[in-house]
């Protein structure tokens, strides 16, 4: 019996070894945790249950099988963050450069069916060459069932990418799909073809940092939602980000002890508005007065700042904010901001987390490269997106809204639940000065009159109650009781129920 004990113990070590102590000690001279470092971090101590820890690849050609290794370059299991449920995989860089074989896919697939029939989060930690070249069209096809894993896990489980190495290649349409994308900065890297190849076909010359590493993701073409320093960082933020989602698309998100009154007066927020109308102010000073703990979990920090998205929590539960900010282009919607924001909305309403929307938008960007660009159809995202939403919503106006952003922000015409407004608010179909123009162009050539015309309007639509009047705004509030009246009104949709007509699905503007 004891030397059977033993058997299992020797295995388990050389399974444990990854691909031996030469290509460890080369990870770590990246600056890079093992496979197995890295679940050891992210998960709660001593709560990691593995699968498939024997599991080997059947390959023969190229003489692989020389080559056969306990766990076949991946790590999969599951065990808690903070006490909760996820699964989770980690590609070992040490054995095969961490290529995708087929029993390698088929060791993720069995984590990811059984996060979907037991709803619990998926967290893969990528960090691969891609396919496995010497087993062809069988590591293509495996990738190919992982990825209809991840759709069909889509907005039933939440999942999450981190991007701790190379990803290339068809592999990098696996964390495509999934909810959110986090990379570790100059060791991580994704791009459908690499620099070779990019120089073959279009002659350009281009590093891998500048093609796909996390400052271009998440700054230029948005594919990632953040990048952190390091992976040790980058797992603690993601530990963060946990603890603010649900397990599931039927359960809600974890309610947190807090230990902020939630009818926290901040007298501050009566003059964070300029008199000016043409002065910016961080529209983050707002989000972070009114979270609890000011402790707010940024989605996309580095891509289109002139809207903000991100989780808070309100009386400990979790809620996802959307901002517009006018520090960055006033805070208009473009098309990069509507892409962002929508896919952050339905992501909300995929998994029951309420909205709060923060609005002070001039309307949409203006211009050719805009509208060459299909301004309509992605902003019609975002409408889209705010319209097919039933969790609750709850939008506070801070300055102004004009135009079709009006409508688009979370308004009362898209089933905004509560609508507030501060006293310095505006709803209008654009500023005074531009409608003055089109209204008396004929009398343009005479200031007086102009600015007289100018001030009538502002009379008329500069403040929230024409709109309030309509019953399009519910309440005009005091900006220092915002924290309150916000929390207030989420407590008392806590029992919303709202469904959509049935349809097989709907046809979002893509
Ligand atoms: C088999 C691979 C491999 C792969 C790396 N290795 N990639 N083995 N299949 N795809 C092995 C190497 O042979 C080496 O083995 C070890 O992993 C480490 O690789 P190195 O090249 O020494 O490491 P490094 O210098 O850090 O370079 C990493 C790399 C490079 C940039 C990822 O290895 C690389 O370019 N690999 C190929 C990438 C690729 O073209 N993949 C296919 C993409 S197409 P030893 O034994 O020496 O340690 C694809 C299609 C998916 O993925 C389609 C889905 C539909």
């Amino acid at each position: 019996m004891k030397d059977i004990l033993q058997e299992l113990e020797d295995r388990r070590a050389v399974a444990r070894a990854g691909g031996g102590a030469r290509r460890v000690e080369a990870q770590h001279a990246k600056g890079k945790l093992t496979a197995r470092e890295r679940i050891e971090l992210l998960l709660d101590e001593g709560s990691f249950e593995e699968f498939d820890m024997f599991v080997q690849h059947r390959c023969t050609d190229f003489g692989m099988e020389e080559t056969r290794h306990p766990g076949d370059g991946v790590v999969t299991g599951w065990g808690t963050i903070n006490g909760r449920m996820v699964y989770v995989f980690s590609q070992d860089f040490t054995v095969l450069g961490g290529s995708v074989s087929e029993t390698h896919a088929a060791k993720i697939c069995k984590i990811m069916d059984m996060a979907i029939q037991n709803g619990a989060p998926v967290i893969g930690m990528n960090d691969s060459g891609g396919a496995r070249i010497q087993e062809g069209v069988s590591s293509l096809a495996a990738y190919g069932e992982v990825f209809q894993r991840n759709i069909l896990a889509s907005g039933v489980v939440p999942q999450i990418s981190l991007i701790m190495g190379p990803c290339a290649g068809g592999a990098v349409y696996s964390p495509a799909m999934t909810d959110f994308i986090f990379m570790v900065k100059d060791s991580s890297y994704m791009f459908v073809t690499g620099p070779d190849v990019v120089k073959t076909v279009t002659n350009e010359q281009v590093t891998a940092e500048e093609l796909g590493g996390a400052s271009t993701h998440t700054k230029k073409s948005s594919v990632a939602d953040g990048a952190y320093e390091n992976d040790v960082e980058l797992i603690a933020e993601t530990r963060r980000l946990f603890d603010f989602l649900p397990l599931n698309n039927r359960e809600k998100a974890p309610v947190r002890p807090f230990f902020d009154d939630p009818a926290r007066v901040e007298m501050s927020l009566d003059t964070l508005v300029p008199d000016n109308p043409n002065q910016p102010y961080d529209m983050k000073e707002l989000i972070l007065k009114i979270a609890d703990e000011g402790d707010f979990f940024e989605i996309q920090k580095d891509f289109a700042g002139n809207i903000i998205t991100g989780f808070i929590r309100l009386e400990g539960q979790t809620v996802g904010v959307v901002a517009n900010q006018p520090m960055v282009l006033a805070g208009c919607l473009d098309i990069d901001a509507s892409r962002k924001a929508a896919r952050f909305v339905r992501f909300c309403d995929a998994f029951e987390v309420p909205i709060l929307t923060l609005v002070d938008v001039p309307g949409f960007l203006p211009g050719t490269s805009q509208e060459y660009g299909g301004v309509i159809k992605h902003g019609a995202k975002l409408l889209f997106a705010y319209g097919e939403a039933t969790v609750p919503k709850v939008t506070v106006l801070t300055r102004k809204t004009y135009g079709g952003a009006y409508v688009v922000m979370s308004s009362k015409h898209l089933r905004g639940d509560f609508n507030y407004a501060w006293p310095t608010a505006e709803v209008a179909v654009m500023g005074a000065k531009g409608a003055v123009e089109i209204l008396y162009r004929s009398e343009l050539g005479d200031k007086d009159k102009i600015a007289g015309r100018v001030k009538d309007y502002e009379d008329r639509f500069a403040n929230p109650f024409v709109a309030a009047e309509k019953g399009f705004i519910d309440e005009v509030i005091m900006p220092h009781s915002t924290r309150r009246r916000v929390a207030r009104a989420f407590a008392s949709l806590r029992t919303k129920k709202q469904a959509n007509p049935w349809k097989k699905h709907d046809n979002i503007p893509l």
